[in-house]
């Protein structure tokens, strides 16, 4: 978890260079809320431990005077990075802007020097782009042509729009005449993100790369949902065109997948080529209220950074924490095979509650299943979870970890499983319940929730959670999804937190494996 003082949003530009770690954020340098957008930098070698530098790009030159907001970087030929971002010029247009380092041979790319020719995208009559919805320039990829290829999230009326620009030498810029892509009814596309994944295999590979061993992912951030949606599809290259299998317009928002179900927004993902392996940051937005943010002088954190890769069904990504963060862990405990019993709450002993991180699996019983409650017609799986909470039993469920838990239970949050039987097949649902998180009601104790692609009977259902001080990031199915919460308890903090086992179900679970472990802080003020 990366946290700064004032305001801290989107995640730009990430990228490894000369073993380096580079991270550039949108950041309100004057205060707790959005507003004085500049890109701050911080580097790190570990990508757990970081040390903030100056800010890399602030306004300067009329295509940015009222802001530097978000784009990413591009490793050109040679090695040479590039930064695209969008900056809001004196008519308060949105507009991209180039800029390079100063000097190639600092590896902390300390100063950055803006293109005389900024900026090198824009909104004209001609191009007809609407000027308040231009915006996120993507990481450049190169095609068999020669030319570099980005994307700029855009809208018309209410189609999401993924605008495609080409280049041959990354400074001038041809709008195509297509989109790349576009889906109607889902609002403003706000930082997209475009690259290949493996079609087997965990590692990543450069963004460039388009050949029959990988498919792509088009990953768009809903400004009218909050939430980051991705597609997995085909790119053809001839056409400039991203055939979803799956896309928007045959299925509800809702259906589509989501890299996180709870607060993450803005991510960007690189590749990091010296691990092999495609990184993913995300933005985890604030549940606190804009006065408590001031209040307490700073809002917004990242999640903590996650490989991302293709599941083998190549149906959906798998999302795992970066194993550097496993630095973190000390005095590791260990549970043997336990039964957890209907209505049984077990206390994990032995980790400072408050900044952990649990792993857990369970078995139900294959003479048990037919304890699952019947679901009798599909509902949205947040709803699902809202309105069976914690606390609302059922055969098989909710059994999972209540975390920040307060000495007398009046606060907690809790991430669970419960198991349903819906249309003859066994559905998992997913659930991180905020209903009780926390005793101020100024904060939003949504909770979220999805169903989890996991045959109980045949496969363990896992779950890990990390847990650190308002954050509560939790991996279903080795991965398979993702629930961020953001919590403030009043009673459940520092050493007045506890962690637990529970099953609320009226069915015993097996507990077949847990370790926890108390996590170190991590360094994020590093000196040089
Ligand atoms: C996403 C976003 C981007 C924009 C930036 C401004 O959170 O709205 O679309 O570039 O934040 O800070």
């Amino acid at each position: 978890m990366l946290k700064w003082m004032s305001g801290f949003a989107d995640p730009n530009g990430p990228l490894i260079y000369k073993g380096v770690y580079h991270l550039f954020y949108q950041y309100n340098p004057k205060g707790a809320q959005w507003g004085n957008i500049v890109w701050a930098h911080s580097i790190s070698t570990d990508l757990v431990n970081w040390t903030p530098l100056d800010p890399a790009i602030f306004p300067s030159q009329p295509s940015d005077i009222n802001g530097c907001w978000s784009g990413s970087t591009t490793i050109l030929h040679g090695n040479k990075p590039a930064i695209l971002y969008t900056g809001i010029n004196k008519l308060n247009h949105q507009v991209q802007n180039l800029a390079y380092p100063k000097n190639v041979s600092d590896p902390f790319l300390r100063e950055w020097i803006k293109s005389p020719e900024n900026p090198v995208m824009e909104p004209t009559t001609e191009n007809k782009i609407n000027s308040s919805s231009f915006r996120d320039p993507t990481t450049g990829w190169l095609g068999k042509d020669g030319k570099w290829r980005v994307l700029i999230g855009s809208k018309r009326r209410t189609t999401g729009i993924a605008i495609l620009y080409k280049s041959k030498d990354f400074v001038n810029w041809d709008k195509s005449k297509h989109p790349l892509h576009s889906a109607k009814g889902t609002g403003m596309w706000e930082c997209p993100d475009f690259f290949p994944v493996l079609k087997n295999g965990i590692n990543g590979v450069d963004t460039s790369l388009n050949d029959n061993s990988v498919r792509h992912v088009l990953k768009v951030s809903l400004d009218d949902h909050k939430h980051d949606y991705y597609l997995i599809g085909s790119y053809e290259e001839e056409k400039d065109r991203f055939v979803p299998d799956k896309g928007f317009e045959e299925v509800e928002i809702e259906y589509v997948f989501r890299y996180d179900y709870g607060k993450y927004y803005a991510s960007k993902t690189f590749f990091d080529y010296e691990k092999n392996r495609r990184v993913l940051l995300g933005w985890a937005n604030e549940s606190s209220s804009v006065d408590d943010d001031i209040k307490k002088g700073w809002s917004g954190i990242h999640a903590i950074p996650r490989a991302i890769w293709l599941h083998k069904s190549g149906k959906q990504l798998v999302q795992w924490p970066v194993v550097e963060i496993e630095k973190l862990r000390v005095n590791h405990v260990n549970w043997p095979t336990k039964l957890l019993r209907g209505d049984e709450l077990l206390q994990i002993n032995g980790v400072t509650a408050s900044q952990a991180d649990v792993e857990i699996s369970f078995e139900v019983n294959e003479n048990d299943i037919g304890e699952a409650e019947v679901l009798e017609k599909w509902t949205d799986p947040q709803i699902l979870c809202s309105q069976k909470g914690t606390s609302v039993k059922s055969g098989l469920g909710p059994f999972g970890l209540l975390a920040f838990a307060s000495k007398g239970l009046q606060e907690f949050t809790s991430v669970f499983f419960r198991i349903f039987k819906f249309q003859n097949k066994n559905l998992v649902l997913f659930c991180s319940d905020q209903s009780r998180s926390s005793l101020n009601k100024h904060n939003d104790l949504t909770s979220y929730g999805t169903f989890l692609d996991v045959d109980v009977l045949h496969e363990k259902l896992s779950l890990r959670t990390l847990i650190d001080h308002s954050v509560v990031e939790s991996f279903g199915g080795e991965g398979k999804a993702c629930i961020t919460a953001r919590v403030y308890p009043t009673l459940a903090i520092n050493d007045k937190a506890f962690i637990y086992a529970f099953n609320n179900g009226t069915t015993d679970i097996k507990i077949t494996s847990l370790s926890a472990w108390s996590m170190k802080k991590a360094q994020l003020n590093g000196k040089l």
